[in-house]
């Protein structure tokens, strides 16, 4: 069965419009994982719009599955990767006026950088993802320069609204896991994934792990989060 890895980031987001102490993204994690989480997810952006320092460092110390950091290739959030080793990083594009990630990393046309950035991540034991368009090229580059994963994002997918773009989206994809897979990477999807359009994975055995934040803290506004995360679960079983 594909795993299932909760992003606390929205939980966070809550946080900071009252700039207080709660929701805490910590506490959200441990009851993510008391649910059947196999994975914690938290974004340290460059800003700090919602997961901050402090989260960060707490998560290392109590999340008991996995902890994926996502972050910038940049200089400051390698420094603090290596000092909080994060079970997995996941390297992301990010623009300071976006609302949330909106696209893959341009491996193809900065692969220096990025093969510089996975070699000092790695020299400290840590595991390197690299969240890309699904587009074959950039799953061979992204092995060439030595990821262990790629999640491929699906965020195209999730906002496609007609039916043959539903499929267009739903295709490359497919044809993406299948490249991933074929080359012998880990393979995760993430972004826009939900309660409904998660339904057309199933069958698409190749990907170990479904990376969620949004639509499960959604969810957990009306049933709680720890039923949030086990509905989303029980779907993933079905896969
Ligand atoms: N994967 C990556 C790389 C992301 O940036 C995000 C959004 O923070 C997600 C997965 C989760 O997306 P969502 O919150 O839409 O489920």
């Amino acid at each position: 069965m594909a795993r299932l890895a909760v992003n606390v980031d929205h939980v966070a987001t809550l946080r900071q419009a009252r700039g207080i102490r709660e929701p805490d993204p910590v506490i959200a994690a441990g009851i993510a994982e008391l649910a059947g989480a196999e994975g914690i997810i938290c974004h340290l952006r460059e800003d700090r719009r919602h997961i901050h320092d402090r989260d960060l460092r707490l998560l290392r110390e109590t999340v008991k599955t996995k902890l994926n950091l996502e972050m910038a290739a940049v200089p400051e959030m390698v420094r603090i990767a290596k000092a909080t080793k994060p079970d997995l990083v996941t390297l992301v594009p990010e623009k300071r006026e976006e609302l949330t990630t909106e696209g893959g990393l341009d491996v193809k046309s900065k692969h220096e950088h990025y093969r510089k950035v996975v070699r000092q991540l790695k020299e400290k034991g840590i595991h390197v993802s690299l969240f890309i368009d699904p587009d074959p090229k950039q799953i061979e580059i992204a092995h060439r320069i030595g990821a262990d994963v790629v999640e491929i994002h699906t965020g195209h997918y999730a906002e496609a609204s007609t039916e043959a773009e539903i499929l267009k989206q739903f295709d490359r994809i497919a044809k993406a896991s299948d490249k991933a897979h074929e080359l012998e990477l880990g393979l995760s999807v993430g972004h826009g994934l939900n309660y409904v359009n998660i339904h057309r994975f199933k069958g698409l055995t190749k990907i170990e792990e479904y990376s969620i934040g949004h639509s499960i803290v959604c969810r957990a506004v009306y049933v709680g989060l720890e039923q949030a995360v086990r509905e989303m679960i029980t779907l993933l079983r079905e896969f």
